[in-house]
């Protein structure tokens, strides 16, 4: 008891809780020091006690130094990197923290999370995390009351107990994993958390008394903003990040990751060379993803395999890795380089989809029995995509003249569409993949390989634009697909593109599915089905080309027999619609 008097003293406790201390302390006092009882009061004024009240570490409000450490901590990010260096300005100049909570966005390994803690880092603050996932009781936030049998602090308090400073900084990981249940929202107690007007009072039920949050800066990571309700996002200033190109991979990886294992490994002393080649394989195949997790662990497996040899082999050689090495080290190749040469099949088209792992290729396969007209989806979690497979069918009903299909046809077969690659999260932005691998069925011409496509398809065969470009075009680079078919409205998101994967590929902006067929299919002369090709934008090497280009700029490819598929039907003979 004396021990605890003597902290009172010290402590800077708020008035509130200094007389909750000095009240507790007086019933601890006429109770036996051994009984339940008593242990319950102790415990609840050493959780008071324990608690940073004013303590605080100096803040830094250096800009420029600040926007050294973020650079020496991560590649690229422009945009990200910007907008924390505003955020801070603004704190400088006003020397506290108000303004909404920062919320990085992005696919996995793209380091939201390390991008925080470089801000603790930049600013001088220390670093606590709290990781959302799976949190869903109000109570695992914002405590339990004290008369529950065990109880203690929410995990705000508990944190910043850990931290011993009532200034960290405070990242709330994941927050879109969080979920609700009988027991209380948590996402409510987050809404007052984050609030700046309302977390100068923060009450955890278990302390039942006010505790200021309002010089602990929150941030908050998600990897989409689907999972995050609403009334939270709108405390927050989302910040976007995106997939990196295998450029942006090579760098992160020759820049930060090889040196941050070799260090781990202990390998600063001896001379390694990880050429870029060696790098550009392990990217290529040994890691499929949108950020730089498998990257960095795979950099980390070479270092270790690494570290043996020189245990082994004594540390005064040269040790290099070159591309040619990489699989005594890595074993077998876990993945083929892109789609680029498959052969072009009958029925198979490649779509793009993005989920909150980032952008991905998403294949469509379709195959046209005799029946009697049923249309059946599989593969897919979605209800938006069975509607826009019912569009896609519409559409290439009102066009069976142009394809030479007898005008009752589906009345004779059934259609079944497969997406081979479970789907986890697509909405209509696969209609005109769809359409495409039936019209391919229907009519027996393969689709070409080497090309990716995305758009929503209307019943008369429109193509809506779509989310997520970016995303899917990064995901047709990391393919290495050659054409990209796109909406024309999403004309606009290409500026986001980085320039060279525009550089990369052909893009061609489309609003009719006639002229993705056009594009997509090993036709012979399509001019004869659809008509004269109409006016097309396109960008080619990056740049945007406008007009009727002469078609013989593109190779054209003769279309292989499909193995184990009848080859493509006789060449049109009468014209088509004109
Ligand atoms: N631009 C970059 N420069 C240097 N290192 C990077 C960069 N981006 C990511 N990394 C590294 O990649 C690793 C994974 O990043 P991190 O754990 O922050 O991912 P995350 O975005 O939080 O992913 P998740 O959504 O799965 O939590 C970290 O070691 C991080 O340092
Ligand atoms: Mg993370």
């Amino acid at each position: 008891i004396q021990e605890i008097e003597d902290k009172l003293k010290t402590k800077k406790l708020s008035e509130e809780a200094a007389q909750k201390v000095k009240k507790e302390l007086k019933k601890l006092k006429m109770m036996h020091p051994t009984s339940a009882e008593a242990t319950v009061v102790r415990n609840y004024i050493d959780w008071i006690l324990s608690l940073p009240w004013g303590e605080k570490t100096e803040e830094r409000f250096d800009i420029k130094e600040a926007e050294r450490i973020l650079d020496e901590d991560h590649y690229g990010l422009k945009k990200c990197k910007e907008r924390i260096v505003e955020y801070l300005a603004v704190q400088a100049l006003t020397k506290h923290l108000k303004g909404p909570i920062l919320c990085f966005v992005g696919p996995p390994g793209v380091g939201k999370t390390s991008i925080a803690k470089s801000i603790a880092r930049a600013t001088g603050r220390k670093f606590v995390r709290l990781s959302l996932g799976g949190v869903r009781d109000e109570a695992e936030i914002r405590g339990h009351r004290r008369t529950y049998i065990g109880a203690l602090p929410g995990k705000i308090i508990q944190n910043l107990k850990k931290v011993g400073s009532n200034n960290p900084v405070f990242l709330l990981d994941e927050i879109d994993k969080m979920s609700t249940d009988f027991r209380g929202d948590p996402a409510a107690a987050l809404l007052e958390v984050l609030d700046p007007e309302q977390n100068s009072t923060f009450n955890d039920h278990y302390l039942d008394l006010d505790y200021d949050l309002s010089d602990v800066m929150f941030l908050t990571t998600a990897n989409t903003l689907g999972g995050i309700p609403l009334p939270l996002q709108d405390r927050m200033e989302i910040i976007q990040l995106t997939s990196y190109t295998e450029f942006e991979k090579l760098n992160i990886a020759r820049r930060y990751l090889v040196p941050r294992q070799r260090k781990e490994c202990g390998l600063e002393d001896v001379e390694i060379d990880i050429t870029e080649n060696a790098l550009r394989t392990v990217i290529h195949h040994y890691t499929r993803e949108a950020g730089v997790r498998s990257l960095e662990r795979e950099v980390a497996s070479l270092c270790r395999k690494l570290a043996l040899r020189v245990l082994k082999e004594g540390k005064e050689q040269k040790f290099e890795i070159r591309g040619a090495d990489v699989p005594k080290y890595l074993g077998v190749p876990r993945y083929r380089l892109g789609k680029k040469d498959e052969a072009d099949l009958i029925g198979l088209t490649h779509g793009l989809s993005v989920s909150d792992h980032g952008g991905d290729i998403l294949d469509c396969e379709v195959s046209v029995v005799p029946g009697k007209g049923k249309l059946v989806i599989t593969g897919l979690l979605e209800k938006g995509m069975e509607e826009s497979a019912q569009a896609a069918m519409s559409y290439i009903r009102s066009r069976a003249a142009a394809l030479k299909l007898e005008s009752d046809f589906y009345q004779k077969v059934d259609v079944h569409v497969h997406f081979p690659d479970f789907v986890r999260k697509d909405g209509p932005s696969a209609g005109v993949t769809m359409a495409t691998s039936i019209a391919s069925a229907l009519t027996r011409v393969p689709v070409r390989s080497d090309l990716a496509m995305t758009g929503e398809i209307t019943l008369r065969g429109r193509v809506m634009p779509i989310g997520g470009l970016k995303e899917k075009l990064l995901a047709a680079h990391r393919n290495q697909i050659q054409t990209v078919l796109i909406p024309k409205e999403n004309r606009k998101d290409l500026k986001e593109i980085p320039r060279r994967v525009l550089a990369a590929m052909r893009i061609v902006l489309v609003d009719h599915m006639d002229d993705v067929l056009r594009e997509a299919l090993c036709f012979e002369d399509p001019e004869a089905l659809f008509g004269p090709r109409r006016l097309v934008l396109e960008y080619r090497n990056g740049e945007l080309i406008e007009g009727d280009e002469p078609r013989a700029i593109r190779p054209s490819r003769p279309p292989p027999a499909a193995p184990g598929e009848p080859p493509p039907g006789p060449p049109p003979e009468q014209p088509g619609l004109s």
